[in-house]
C-alpha cells in the first residue's frame, strides 16, 4: 500500500493523489512549499515552518484557504496517517488550475498538498569526514527579481547550481549574490566559525531564513557564544576556523574544503561537533507532540 496523501480537503491514496496539467504549479513553478521534520512523534519548530510558509504566499500574494492552525493539525493528521514517526513532510501550495497564460487571477484555487514520509537519511560519512563544497558559478537570484525568502516552487537559481556542485563531484556547492557576497547553498545555509565566534550571512544577502539557521543562532546564544549575521565574502571564508551548514534535511553538516582549499585545519571542527550534539538534544523537545 503507497502513502496516504493530503490533497485539497482530504486524505487520498498515493496512486489517486495527482495535479492538473493546467496547474500553474506545474506551469509556471508558481506555488510555495515548505520541508518540515519530524523526530520521534516531534514535528520540530512546526509553527515557525507554517509561519514561513505562509510569509512565502504572502510574497506571491497567494492566498492559502486554509488556517495556520489547521494547516498544523493537518500535517500532524498526514503524518499520524501514514504512521511516521521520523519522517519529512513536504507541504505544497500550487496556485492551482488556470489557463496556459500567466495571470495567477484565473486559477480557480490554490491546491494544498501534504505529503509526509520516511525520511532519506544522509549517509555518515557526511557528519563524520565532512564536505568538500565548491563555489557555484550562478549567482543567487537578486532579492528585486525572485526574493530567496520566499520559497517557492520555482527551485532552478538552486538547480543550476547543484548540477555544478553534481558536476565538480561534490554535494553541494556555495553560492554568492549578484554582489558578490556569500548567501547560502543551494538547500542548505551556511555558518562559519570563527575565533569561538559563530557567523552567517545576514538574510538581506540573499539567504532563505532557515528554521534550522534560527535554531543553531538560539543554541549557540543559549552557550554563551557570540553570534553575527554579516554581509560575508568568499575570503571570509578561507580563514574561518570551521564551517558548516545547515537545513531541515541535513540537519549541520561540516564542511571541510571549499574549492580546493581547506577550511581550518582541514578536518571536521569539535565546534560544529558540538553543535551538532546540542542540535539532537533539541530536537527531542522542540516540537510540536502527536501520538501513533
Ligand atoms: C535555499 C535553501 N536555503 C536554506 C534552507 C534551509 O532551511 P531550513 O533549515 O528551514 O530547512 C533550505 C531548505 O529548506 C533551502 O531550500
Amino acid at each position: 500500500m503507497g502513502l496516504k496523501i493530503f490533497m485539497d480537503g482530504q486524505l487520498i491514496e498515493e496512486d489517486q493523489a495527482k495535479v492538473s496539467v493546467f496547474d500553474h504549479g506545474l506551469l509556471y513553478g508558481d506555488g510555495v512549499f515548505e520541508g518540515i521534520r519530524s523526530y520521534n512523534c516531534l514535528v520540530f519548530r512546526l509553527g515557525a515552518h507554517v509561519d514561513r510558509l505562509y510569509r512565502s504566499a504572502e510574497g506571491i500574494r497567494l492566498e492559502i484557504p486554509m488556517t495556520k492552525e489547521e494547516m498544523r493539525m493537518r500535517t500532524i493528521e498526514t503524518l499520524k496517517a501514514n504512521n511516521i514517526a521520523d519522517g519529512y513532510v513536504r507541504t505544497i501550495i500550487t496556485r492551482g488550475v488556470g489557463d496556459l497564460g500567466l495571470d495567477p487571477l484565473k486559477c480557480a484555487k490554490p491546491s494544498i498538498i501534504i505529503i509526509a514520509h520516511k525520511i532519506s537519511l544522509y549517509p555518515d560519512e557526511f557528519y563524520e569526514k565532512g564536505l568538500k563544497i565548491i563555489t557555484a558559478k550562478t549567482r543567487r537570484n537578486s532579492s528585486f527579481a525572485l526574493p530567496p525568502t520566499i520559497k517557492s516552487l520555482n527551485y532552478l537559481n538552486n538547480i543550476l547550481a547543484k548540477i555544478e556542485a553534481t558536476d565538480a563531484g561534490t554535494e553541494e556547492a556555495l553560492m554568492l549574490n549578484v554582489e558578490g557576497y556569500v548567501s547560502e547553498c543551494t538547500g542548505d545555509n551556511v555558518f562559519m566559525i570563527k575565533n569561538g565566534k559563530l557567523i552567517t550571512p545576514l538574510i538581506e544577502s540573499g539567504a532563505l531564513e532557515g528554521i534550522t539557521r534560527r535554531a543553531v543562532m538560539d543554541i549557540a546564544e543559549i552557550k554563551g557564544m557570540k553570534v553575527e549575521e554579516i554581509m560575508m565574502r568568499p575570503e571570509d571564508i578561507l580563514s574561518a576556523d570551521e564551517l558548516f551548514l545547515t537545513g531541515t534535511a541535513a540537519q549541520i553538516v561540516p564542511v571541510i574544503e571549499l574549492d580546493g582549499n581547506k577550511i581550518g585545519r582541514g578536518n571536521v571542527g569539535e565546534m560544529t561537533k558540538n553543535l551538532i550534539e546540542d542540535f539532537r538534544v533539541l530536537t527531542k523537545t522542540d516540537g510540536e507532540k502527536y501520538a501513533l
